[in-house]
């Protein structure tokens, strides 16, 4: 059975000094997170070119090691609060995190984002992999395990908190001086193995019903959860079979968890390079491979291999490793680099600094869309998240040369025909629904009274 949707579905991954380690030394590469008017330059031109979204990835630990995309960052909700005013349509995404967050605080922070920015913003839902405990005054940081366990419940928590107004609860009845239906208000109650929550949330329901859930987790648990929750699933493949694999393995779950797999869309990431010819964009290509510095390559694949691997021959495949506590499936995806590819761990390196595991696609215009299509046509992908080099011009080039290719494809939109976020990603509205411990008896609401 085909899922595949009439058009691709495409994001902006943001990290506004280029996913390519090396992205910002480009010559006429702008650069830096917490360059506001970069940032807004590039999802104003994200929703110029009519992308569902933009996406800010977020961790909650830094060190001299990050890529420099990484190593400082705006707070992604306080940032997608000022996209929200600057923007009409696109689709605001940004990650929290189920292990170092509070579910009311990040129900209220979501839906205020859906309420202002009307409809259209999603949650990337992580369990964080990076040991953050440290600056959470937490002993320790949970195993992968428990992580899951507890987003499955922080999950839950927060769609119940965001049903605590059914739809439509304003009266604003002058006249009587009821001015929200109490009827319509209900506490949540939940008690849990790792929450215990009474709610209601002070905030009606949000524009979408739900803000969008967004997942990347590919381990088994990170697959049982997405299959659950997930609307939308980021992840990073390197080849059709193993994309292929995911995609149909995820649907197959979904539709076991007794939903319409088409609402689970699908994003492999994808690091487009393009050139006017094959070999300027290989040249463009090499030119950034070039200033890859082999010790922070080192440093990065061992954090994301949760292994060091620094003494180990450079010229050799890697060893069999165990796989790590965080960052399962990033892991498989390098070690299988080497053991599957036979790449050395220097090429590993020099690969991982590119793009970080995603699948980097070197080429003309026309070959990249090929690509895409292929992909997109084959049962590996329901569209993808795009990971430019370098900004602006890696966004650029794909809007200039890619886009109008798919577009005469029929493949992508030419214009928004939605307004919120779930319009453009072909999601339903969730329905209101009484959460297990759902209950009225607060009685009426007053219009005045001690603050
Ligand atoms: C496109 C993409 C974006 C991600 N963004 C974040 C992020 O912002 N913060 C984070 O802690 N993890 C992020 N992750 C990591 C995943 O949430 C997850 O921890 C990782 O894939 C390992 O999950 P697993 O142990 O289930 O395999 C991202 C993964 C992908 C593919």
């Amino acid at each position: 059975m085909s899922h595949t949707p009439k058009h691709m579905r495409l994001g902006l991954f943001i990290q506004a000094a280029g996913h390519h380690a090396s992205g910002w030394r480009y010559p006429g590469a702008q650069s830096g997170s917490e360059n506001f008017a970069l940032v807004r330059r590039l999802t104003e031109s994200a929703e110029q070119a009519c992308l569902d979204l933009v996406f800010f990835g977020d961790k909650l630990v830094t060190g001299p090691q990050e890529p420099p995309s990484m190593i400082v960052r705006f707070e992604p909700l306080t940032l997608l609060g000022a996209l929200a005013m600057v923007t009409e349509r696109i689709g605001l995404v940004a990650t929290a995190s189920t292990t170092y967050g509070e579910p009311y605080n990040i129900a209220r922070q979501f839906g205020t984002l859906d309420h202002i920015s009307n409809g259209r913003a999603g949650w990337n839902v992580v369990t964080t992999g990076y040991d953050s405990a440290a600056n959470f005054s937490l002993g320790k940081h949970p195993d992968h395990e428990r992580r899951y366990a507890q987003a499955e419940e922080f999950v839950d928590v927060v769609r119940g908190l965001w049903d605590s107004f059914e739809d439509e609860a304003y009266v604003r009845d002058a006249q009587s001086g009821v001015y929200l239906d109490s009827e319509k208000m209900h506490r949540l109650d939940h008690q849990g193995e790792f929450f215990n929550i009474a709610g209601p949330l002070n905030l009606t329901r949000a524009p979408q019903g739900h803000p969008v859930l967004v997942q990347a987790g590919s381990s088994g648990p990170g697959m049982a959860l997405a299959s659950r929750i997930a609307e939308v699933v980021f992840t990073a493949q390197q080849d059709l079979p193993s994309a292929q694999a995911f995609y149909r393995d995820l649907k197959r779950q979904a539709a076991g968890q007794g939903r319409d797999p088409a609402h689970c869309v699908v994003m492999p990431g994808i690091m487009p390079i393009i050139g006017r010819t094959m070999s300027e964009a290989l040249e463009h290509f090499e030119r950034l491979q070039q200033w890859n510095d082999l010790d922070a390559a080192l440093a990065l694949v061992s954090d994301r291999l949760g292994h060091d691997v620094r003494g180990f021959d450079l010229d050799q495949p890697l060893p069999e490793l165990p796989l790590p506590e965080n960052m399962k499936s990033r892991a498989q995806l390098l070690l299988d680099m080497s053991h599957k590819d036979g790449l050395t761990l220097r090429q590993v390196c020099h690969l991982a600094a590119g793009a970080r595991g995603h699948r980097i696609v070197v080429g003309t215009a026309q070959q990249v869309a090929d690509e895409m299509i292929a992909w997109f046509e084959n049962e590996a992908a329901d569209g993808f998240n795009l990971m430019p080099a370098h900004f602006p011009e890696g966004l650029d080039a794909f809007v200039e040369g890619v886009l109008p290719i798919l577009r005469q494809r029929g493949l992508f939109r030419e214009r928004y025909e939605g307004r919120t976020l779930r319009e453009h990603l072909g999601l339903p509205r969730p329905q209101w629904r009484r959460h297990p411990v759902s209950d009225i008896g607060l009685g009426g609401i007053p219009t005045t009274g001690a603050v």
